[in-house]
């Protein structure tokens, strides 16, 4: 253990994401200072909000400029420390960045926790039990205020957070459908997902069939994707729905120049309904009793993860390219360490 591999921005992207945008480097590892410990990392994740860091388009994160270590969140084992708190051995989930070693502190800005249940595998403190999970589960109770016999409409629903949302739903006694972009994300959605219907936005009118799904209407609508998806959602709500703003995925690049503009807004006045976004970042105090019940339900047998896994550092860029050309399915992992399981 001496050398560190990672992966550092090359190029700013402009239009899709692409490979030459990053590149492939080996560094020797620095002595710990007092303080800090380093974490062998066993998974990254990979998210839609990273093209924006490497635009440094996100305030909440620290500017990323060429030749930095791109940011991103990993789970790991801590192989040296210096800080009483994080001890050699334990596995913990944070901001570690596209590398095999990182280096961290235990300060806020690492947003790092300790993993201690034993329900699932470690990469699940990237998904279902890490803040995917939580963005599931809160985006859903919290702000989505779900209750028994609500019906449930999910876009990006067999993603990595979707493919959390209609089992929380079913879970809670409501009732969800989702929408994807194949017949065999479809097909999953309804055979292991908990979904009750799927619509394939790719290759069905979208509006019509949530109007043929939902015929008194949705009490939520849990939006991964925004623009015209959100606006087909948006036509459909009963009377006091809760439209919960989690993401905008097929704004993240078009969007910033042109703005989609929603044609059905005048929904929300008509059906008293509201729209909230969120940001996981700031719910962290919340975080303990999301894991507690997600974890319970995994233990029951009533929350299956869906995890698409590829294997190596290398794969990196492939990984998060795979995000908006929605051939993941699942939460998106990467093996880094090949013995990890
Ligand atoms: N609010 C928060 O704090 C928070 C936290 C985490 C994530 N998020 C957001 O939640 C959403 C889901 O995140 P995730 O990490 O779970 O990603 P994900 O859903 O696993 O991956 C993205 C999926 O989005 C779909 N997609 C890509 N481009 C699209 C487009 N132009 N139109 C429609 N669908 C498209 C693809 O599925 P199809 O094959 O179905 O098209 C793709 O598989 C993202 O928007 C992300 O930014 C928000």
């Amino acid at each position: 253990m001496t050398t560190n591999m990672q992966w550092v921005l090359a190029a700013r992207p402009v239009g899709a994401v692409k490979e030459s945008d990053f590149r492939l480097i080996e560094s020797p590892l620095r002595p710990l200072a007092e303080g800090e410990f380093r974490i062998e990392v066993l998974y990254l994740g990979v998210a839609a909000v990273m093209r924006n860091y490497m635009l440094n388009a996100e305030k909440f994160e620290r500017p990323l400029e060429l030749g930095d270590v791109m940011h991103g969140r990993g789970v790991g084992r801590i192989v040296e420390s210096r800080h009483p708190d994080w001890r050699v051995g334990e596995i913990v989930h944070g901001k570690m960045g596209w590398q095999r070693y990182a280096i961290a502190d235990g300060s806020p800005y690492f947003l790092m926790f300790k993993v201690r249940q034993r329900v699932a595998p470690v990469s699940t403190a990237l998904g279902v039990l890490g803040l995917t999970g939580f963005t599931s589960y809160l985006g859903l109770v919290d702000i989505g205020a779900v209750k028994a016999g609500d019906q449930v409409l999910v876009s990006g629903a067999a993603g990595g957070v979707g493919s959390n949302v209609g089992q929380i739903a079913r879970n809670l006694g409501a009732e969800a459908v989702g929408i994807a972009g194949s017949p065999e994300k479809c097909r999953l959605l309804t055979m292991s997902l908990g979904y009750r219907a799927a619509i394939n936005y790719k290759s069905e009118d979208l509006e019509q069939r949530i109007g043929e799904l939902f015929p008194n209407g949705l009490d939520v609508f849990f939006d991964n994707v925004g623009g015209e998806t959100l606006d087909a959602g948006l036509a459909h709500l009963r009377r006091h729905a809760r439209v919960v703003l989690c993401g905008a995925i097929s704004q993240y690049i078009d969007g910033l120049e042109r703005p989609y503009a929603l044609k059905n807004a005048f929904a929300l006045f008509k059906k008293m309904a509201r729209m909230e976004a969120f940001f996981i970042y700031e719910m962290s105090e919340r975080f303990e009793r999301a894991e507690a019940q997600l974890a319970d339900w995994i233990a029951a047998g009533k929350l299956h993860y869906q995890e698409d896994i590829l294997e190596g550092l290398e794969q990196m860029p492939t990984a998060l390219i795979r995000l908006f050309e929605g051939r993941n399915v699942g939460k998106q992992l990467v093996r880094v360490s090949p013995d990890a399981r």
